[in-house]
């Protein structure tokens, strides 16, 4: 499958050529020429110069030369395996999408990563984890690329660059924030507090999962899905692990990091060479798709919000099994290129300015990580649909187009491929409405409430996981080396709970300030606090 491609002399192209850069049983040169000796370079005279006209080393040491390509700008080190997902047909009712029939199986790849770490950095550190789905689907290719936490740092994605280089390790001396050096990132989640949410759920179990297996995945923004009919619901997508959540303590996470930095990755591949096939449940909270876009009076449209369980319950619509692992990193993992914009028909995206930038930046990223527009031709990358577009030549193009009419209308090429229509599987975007405002750089009023969530997530957590919470605040502040950010920070934790505020504060030697916002009247969410316990109850 994937795009259409012929060969003039006749050789295989497309995913035979992998095949082709070892067949035949003897060491060739790339051009296919046999080889006699690859130890030795060619010289004047066993001790003489190397002479320049020796075409083997020159290539064999270029080739090595250009090796590497560009680490993912975040979400560098990463671990994926290969599987599949099973609809269960209940999601029919709210989403035309055709991977979601009853029984319906679909090949998918699964990307699991740390979020700020460089390719060789450890698992098991305190951090997101990445958790990206590439559904290989009848209708083109659909990609679920989320995190194993719900809600984001940032409310709009031009302050993405800036959450990322205050986490990223210090420009100066290139420590990693999980070691000594805190301060960046502690002085921009304490100045934007809208951050508050999310850094509370790293500071908690969900940031040091046990493994990959033993974590939940979310869509995190507010997705709006088609029914066959055309009406419209707002729905979140979570991944429910078959194992339940796990984490591991502080110190175990810290020595493992050290005896064992890939834990992560050798558990998923063991887990499933061994055949302990890791599974998932996919499911959809859904919200009425109203004009104000808000549920229970939470703004669905900001990615700092959750929607509790309680007041929405996750329906479970298929199953995710992974059952292969790779056989080459880099051909797979590292070459996989994820894409919040790779939709189906039945799954349309909302105007969560979180989600706006992301449209724009995975593309964007990938033609520099990838060297250039045509990665979709890498065989992992590849569609299982028919693939049949008028993108042409560009950098490592390997389809041999035929025709000469890549434009539309055409008389030549015996007539255009066909348009589609909703009723042919094309993608229609939903005719939402748009309404009439002034362009303003701002953010709507609903974004302003920063702690009432991250009280709720406080006030959910069982007192043992409080006292990790307490422990992971005080260990991190207290790296910091600037006194004013370990009082910002004491500042925004009693916002959240005066007893957090104590207790960190007490740790870190200092006095516990007195809240600036009244603390949020709120109900704690049971589901909320799943850390090693098993959903669905089995
Ligand atoms: C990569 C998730 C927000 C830019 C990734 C990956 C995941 C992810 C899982 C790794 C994909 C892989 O395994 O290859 C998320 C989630 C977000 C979010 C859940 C918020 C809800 C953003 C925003 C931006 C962004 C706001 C930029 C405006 C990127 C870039 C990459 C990336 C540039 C690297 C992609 C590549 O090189 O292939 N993200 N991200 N992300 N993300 Fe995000």
């Amino acid at each position: 499958t994937g795009p259409e491609t012929v060969s003039p002399t006749g050789q295989p192209t497309g995913a035979d050529q992998a095949r082709v850069a070892q067949s035949g049983a003897y060491l060739t040169t790339a051009q296919g020429t046999r080889l006699y000796d690859t130890d030795h370079s060619l010289k004047a005279g066993a001790r003489g110069p190397v002479l320049l006209q020796d075409h083997h080393l020159r290539e064999k040491i270029t080739h090595f030369d250009h090796e590497r390509i560009p680490e993912r700008v975040v979400h560098a080190r990463g671990a994926a395996a290969h599987g599949v997902f099973r609809g269960y047909g209940t999601a029919a009712g709210v989403c035309r999408a055709a991977f979601l029939g009853k029984d319906v199986e679909t090949p998918v790849f699964v990307r699991f990563s740390t979020v700020l770490g460089s390719r060789g950095s450890a698992d098991t550190v305190r951090d997101t984890r990445g958790f990206a789905t590439k559904f290989y689907t009848s209708e083109g290719t659909f990609d679920l690329v989320g995190n194993n936490i719900p809600v984001f740092f940032v409310q709009d994605a031009i302050k993405f660059p800036d959450i990322v280089h205050a986490g990223k390790p210090h420009p100066d001396r290139e420590i990693p924030q999980a070691q000594s050096a805190h301060d960046t990132f502690w002085d921009f989640v304490t100045l934007h507090t809208e951050a508050t949410h999310h850094t509370l759920w790293n500071m908690s179990d969900r940031g040091i999962p046990r493994s990959y297996r033993m974590m939940e995945g979310f869509g995190v923004h507010t997705f709006r899905l088609v029914d066959a009919d055309g009406g419209t619901t707002l729905a979140k997508f979570h991944w429910k692990p078959k194992l339940g959540v796990h984490s591991l303590v502080w110190e175990e996470a810290q020595i493992i990091n050290g005896v064992d930095p890939d834990f992560h990755r050798r558990d998923l591949a063991d887990a499933i060479e061994a055949g302990a096939y890791p599974q998932w449940e996919l499911g959809i909270q859904t919200f009425p798709d109203t004009p104000e876009q808000t549920f229970e009076g939470i703004d669905l449209l900001d990615p700092t919000n959750i929607v509790p369980e309680e007041l929405a319950p996750v329906q479970p619509i298929g199953l995710l099994t992974l059952n292969a692992n790779p056989s080459n990193f880099f051909a797979e993992t590292e070459q996989v290129a994820f894409h919040p914009g790779h939709l189906v028909p039945g799954i349309d995206i909302t105007d969560d300015p979180l989600l706006s930038g992301r449209l724009f930046s995975y593309l964007d990223t990938q033609i520099s990580r990838l060297g250039g527009p045509n990665f979709a031709q890498i065989p992992i990358n590849r569609p299982h649909a028919p693939v049949n577009d008028m993108l042409r030549d560009g950098m490592h193009q390997t389809a041999v187009h035929r025709g000469v009419a890549p434009y539309r209308p055409n008389s030549l090429d015996g007539g255009c491929p066909f348009l589609a229509g909703a009723d042919t599987g094309a993608y229609v975007e939903t005719p939402v409405q748009v309404p009439a405002a002034k362009k303003v750089r701002e953010a709507p009023v609903s974004f302003a409430d920063h702690f009432s969530q991250p009280r709720l997530f406080w006030l959910s957590m069982s007192p043992v996981e409080r006292e990790h919470i307490i422990g992971a605040y005080t260990f991190e502040l207290g790296k910091c080396y600037e006194q004013a950010i370990k009082e910002r920070g004491l500042r925004v934790l009693a916002n959240i709970d005066s007893e957090l505020c104590r207790r960190v504060a007490e740790g870190l030697g200092l006095p516990a300030p007195e809240p600036t916002v009244p603390l949020a009247e709120v109900a704690p969410s049971p589901a909320l606090s799943q850390v090693g316990r098993t959903w669905p109850a089995q």
